[in-house]
């Protein structure tokens, strides 16, 4: 793992909301076809550092590179155009619209109409695409012309992480994605992570079931209280090694 290229980087990242310190010069690496797992506490500042990676907040300080060129964010449209993908935490889906539509919110395929550029939705090439990106990624959802208010809670966040992965060219952020998953739903999800890596793709995973965790990533980061605490490959930690580091018990490796 350690040869393959570093795609996504944050130096130094400091974010405070008023008094708030949440988070206090965080460093991170993401590499190609590598899964990195970010776990601490609640309120630790994984989801701050979420945003500040997706473009969806400023950090105060520090720098981002995308394969090694400085970036700066200024909306998330900037970090998605430049490929990466990021599944908020409990980001919802459009439930008046389609699967296939939901797929493809904001990237809509147009056909060319009698005027020329205004067009309209190519809507059934919308739905065999979304069907079939969604059955890439491993994901299996109802008739992609079906309105995502009558998924399940487990389908619609499946259909969340499979457009995610699907549209993703370089990194994909989920902030846990297995929330409110039964067991199987979760399972699917520790597969479609596995099918992004296999992409080439970078991965960071966050999520509070430390055996998941554990399962699917290469490198583990902790958060405590907005620092990065522990940065290291999967295999050096236990889940009660890992939950010891991020409830700071366990101070050293
Ligand atoms: N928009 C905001 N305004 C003010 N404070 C905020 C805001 N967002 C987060 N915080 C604070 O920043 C700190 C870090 O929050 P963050 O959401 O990053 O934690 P987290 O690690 O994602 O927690 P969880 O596991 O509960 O999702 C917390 O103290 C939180 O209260
Ligand atoms: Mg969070």
């Amino acid at each position: 793992m350690s040869e393959s290229r570093i795609l996504y980087e944050i130096r130094n990242a400091s974010k405070n909301y008023g008094s708030v310190v949440a988070l206090d010069g965080a460093s991170l690496t993401v590499r190609a076809g590598e899964v990195i797992g970010l776990v601490g506490d609640n309120g630790a500042g994984k989801s701050t550092l979420v945003k500040v990676l997706s473009g969806a907040h400023q950090p105060d300080s520090g720098e981002i590179f995308l394969d090694g060129e400085l970036r700066r964010w200024k909306s998330p449209h900037d970090a998605l155009e430049a490929g990466i993908e990021t599944l908020y935490q409990d980001s919802g889906l459009a439930p008046h619209l389609s699967v296939s539509s939901n797929v493809f919110l904001g990237r809509e395929v147009m056909r060319p109409g009698i005027l020329g550029k205004l067009g309209f939705l190519a809507q059934k090439t919308m739905d065999v695409q979304a069907h079939a990106d969604l059955e890439r990624v491993g994901i299996a959802v109802p008739a992609s012309n079906r309105p995502v208010a009558q998924l399940s809670g487990g389908q619609r966040q499946a259909v969340a992480i499979g457009r995610a992965v699907a549209w993703a060219r370089k990194v994909i952020i989920l902030d846990e994605p297995t929330n409110h998953l039964g067991a199987r739903q979760a399972g699917e999800v520790l597969e479609v992570i596995k099918a992004a890596k296999a992409k080439g793709l970078g991965v960071i995973f966050i999520s509070h079931t430390l055996p998941h965790v554990l399962a699917v990533t290469d490198r583990v980061v902790v958060l405590r209280l907005g620092k990065i605490v522990r940065d290291a490959p999967t295999s050096e930690f236990t889940v009660d090694s890992l939950l010891g580091t991020i409830t700071g018990l366990i101070t050293s490796p």
